[in-house]
């Protein structure tokens, strides 16, 4: 029981682990809160510090889901991967080490979808830059994505196999990247939501 506990702590923390704040802050001398979206994401390292900082920071946010999904393997805690990794999505979301004030969800969501479901991540990625590549909108792809995601779990269960827990966090997880996308889905219905210019 302890351990189950140990894992969904260190989880949470590593979730926590503000990777666009010590990006800006160590390299840059910039708190990337207070330019662009002010959210504290790849998107927003990339549109406010550039595109290395916006790689390592989108590249931390996966690994911390990757990692923290495999903490149950590491420890040796017969748990399911998909349990930590939300609890990691969570600390990305709700950062105790940044005010509570993080990320979307979405490269961590990614992380722990890499570690559980690698072909599921591979479509996912593949959705998110065709819905990129036509739209030109992050935050919509980042939504498009987590749909497809519900769409082929269930499609998978038809097909070949059910998997439930799978199918819950992918429905949890989707559904929270929308969420937390609320003010991005105004300012496109608003058409003030900034496109991409590089694709
Ligand atoms: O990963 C978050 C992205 O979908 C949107 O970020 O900064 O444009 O609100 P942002």
């Amino acid at each position: 029981m302890i351990q189950i506990i140990v894992v969904l702590i260190l989880a949470y923390l590593l979730g926590s682990i503000p990777s666009g704040l010590i990006v800006g802050k160590v390299f840059y001398k910039t708190d990337i809160r207070q330019h662009g979206s002010g959210n504290l994401g790849g998107t927003n390292t990339f549109r406010t510090l550039g595109v290395k900082a916006g790689l390592a920071v989108t590249i931390a946010d996966i690994l911390k889901g990757t990692l923290a999904a495999a903490l149950p393997y590491l420890i040796h805690v017969d748990m399911n991967p998909l349990i930590p990794g939300v609890l990691a999505v969570i600390g990305h979301t709700y950062p105790i080490f940044a005010g509570f004030r993080g990320g979307k969800a979405v490269a961590t969501s990614g992380g722990v979808i890499l570690f559980s479901a690698p072909i599921l991540f591979v479509t996912l990625v593949a959705a998110f830059f065709i819905s990129l590549y036509i739209s030109k909108y992050v935050s919509l792809s980042s939504m498009i994505a987590g749909i497809i995601g519900i769409i082929y779990v269930i499609t998978m269960g038809f097909v070949q196999k059910w998997d439930i827990p799978l199918l819950i966090v992918i429905t949890l997880l989707a559904s929270f990247v929308i969420y937390r996308h609320r003010a991005n889905i105004r300012r496109i219905v608003n058409k003030t939501e900034p496109k991409i210019k590089w694709l």
